[in-house]
């Protein structure tokens, strides 16, 4: 009889990824996936600590599934992922009913710790090695048999994400990925590519290329054939028969070359979108983050990359109230904001980590400076996002398909939804007469309606429209 498994995942897409490797590795020992936690015999949390409050939200998630352990004492409950990596042995001192804790880099070793468990071997298992010589398995090793995606993902049947490499060497100040992922670790060309052809032979059209980094692939370890790098990888990627749509996350300015830019203007699948995290506009901010830039240098980037592609949809992260940010230096960030004009950010307060540097910074900013500034930054951006998102009403925008709803009520119009080239969500309607289009699908939608996060339109053509309904 089959085993269930259920698996919770917090933080990036880098953790989605491995939680939808850790399923298919898993289903090969029998594992089903269910949604459904109450029902499972494995809960596995993939967890993330890149902010504030991570590990109580884990231990605050462990203690409500004591219960579930009380009811059925077969239920084996697992930690993975970089609270794993961190807390380690502390998390069963705490949370006695854990039987597994599983870092970052050890994860692939799932089905031989629990077998151990079940055979008797262990009582419980904790495998946190962070090994320098770490090698991340090929595709083929993890998948064998073209296993279906178990572990739930965000993205739709026709997206996958794609782990580049692991890792990171840059240290900023404020970070705890260098210490819970380890030294960067790029992967071999050749199993990169081999996964990709694997996933687009399944009916993947998009792929997203991951890592903390990806700028700098290749350099940290000799990726065969040597010398090769980034844009290279993207180029040889976007020659994938049937691949329609190539994305990239997340790059360092620091490391963003000029053939990489020029990337945007000659692959006609790499979308026009691009996350290049800035995190502050104040040089003195960005120096004691040790985040190798000026803000000087990070607009001549940007101003290089509208002239290369000038409808690129640019997208970042910042920090507020980083130790000793002055009511000036955010002025500069909000300025940098206006400058730049981004498409969308994600925003933080700053929070300190662990072995992170900028904890044992001793001026630091108050909860309520910190509070205020990220809503006044957030507001501002709003309002940006707004107006980027209006300059597509009345206009038509090629939109992949992601999801479609049957309706639910007689009558009711059928809706789908999908996303832009620039990665704006698309929601659209039917026409009397349309049939929705399949995921994977590219289709026409006549902008009428922009908010902050996405746009609503109608759909224009799909083979089967009636030519009369074609607007112009
Ligand atoms: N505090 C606040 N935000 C952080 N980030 C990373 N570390 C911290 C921290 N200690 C943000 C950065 C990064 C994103 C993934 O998370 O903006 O780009
Ligand atoms: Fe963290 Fe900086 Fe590495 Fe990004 S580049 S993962 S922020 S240390």
């Amino acid at each position: 009889m089959s085993k269930i498994l259920h698996i919770k995942t917090f933080g990036c897409q880098m953790n989605e990824r491995d939680s939808e490797i850790m399923g298919q590795l898993l289903a090969r020992s029998g594992y089903v996936y269910s949604d459904a936690p109450e029902d499972a015999d494995l809960i596995l949390i993939n967890t993330c600590s890149i902010r504030d409050k991570a590990e109580q939200k884990v231990y605050s998630l462990l203690g409500q599934l004591r219960d579930l352990k009380e009811k059925k004492n077969t239920l084996r409950i697992g930690v993975c992922g970089c609270v794993a990596q961190q807390e380690g042995v502390k998390i069963i001192e705490r949370m006695p009913h854990v039987d597994l804790v599983v870092g970052t880099q050890q994860f692939y070793q799932l089905p031989a710790l629990l077998a151990r468990l079940e055979g008797g071997e262990l009582h419980q298992a904790i495998e946190l090695d962070l090994a320098g010589d770490f090698t991340i398995p090929s595709y083929r090793e993890v998948m064998q048999d073209n296993l279906p995606h178990l572990a739930k993902s965000t993205l739709a049947p026709v997206q996958s994400f794609v782990t580049i490499m692991q890792g990171c060497n840059n240290f900023c100040s404020y970070c705890v990925v260098p210490y819970t992922r380890g030294r960067e670790i790029s992967r071999p060309f050749a199993d990169i590519l081999d996964e990709v052809h694997q996933l687009v032979a399944q009916g993947v059209r998009e792929i997203t290329l991951l890592g903390q980094n990806v700028n700098s692939y290749g350099k940290s370890n000799a990726v065969a054939p040597q010398s090769l790098a980034f844009p290279d990888l993207l180029r040889a990627v976007a020659k994938t028969p049937g691949l329609v749509r190539l994305r990239f996350t997340t790059s360092h300015p620091k490391d963003l070359t000029p053939t990489l830019m020029r990337c945007f203007a000659e692959l006609e699948q790499l979308c026009p979108h691009f996350h290049l995290p800035v995190q502050s506009g104040s040089n003195k901010v960005l120096a004691r983050m040790h985040r190798g830039y000026s803000a000087e240098e990070y607009l001549d980037k940007v101003a290089e990359l509208r002239r290369i592609r000038p409808d690129i949809a640019l997208a970042t992260d910042f920090i507020v109230g980083f130790p000793g940010e002055s009511e000036q230096d955010f002025a500069d960030t909000m300025q940098l904001l206006h400058r730049v004009r981004f498409h969308s950010s994600f925003s933080f307060k700053y929070s300190d980590r662990p072995q992170a540097r900028a904890t044992n910074f001793t001026d630091k900013v108050s909860e309520e400076i910190k509070s205020e500034r990220l809503a006044r930054l957030q507001g501002l951006q709003n309002e940006i996002s707004l107006e980027w998102n209006k300059s597509s009403l009345g206009k038509k925008v090629e939109v992949m398909v992601e999801h479609n709803t049957t309706p639910k009520t007689p009558g009711e119009t059928p809706r789908g939804r999908g996303r832009s080239a620039a990665n704006q969500v698309v929601h659209f309607l039917l026409q009397p007469g349309q049939t929705m289009p399949a995921p994977g699908k590219l289709i026409q939608v006549l902008i009428n309606h922009a908010g902050p996060h996405s746009l609503r339109g109608t759909l224009l053509d799909s083979c089967n429209t009636p030519s009369s309904s074609i607007h112009g």
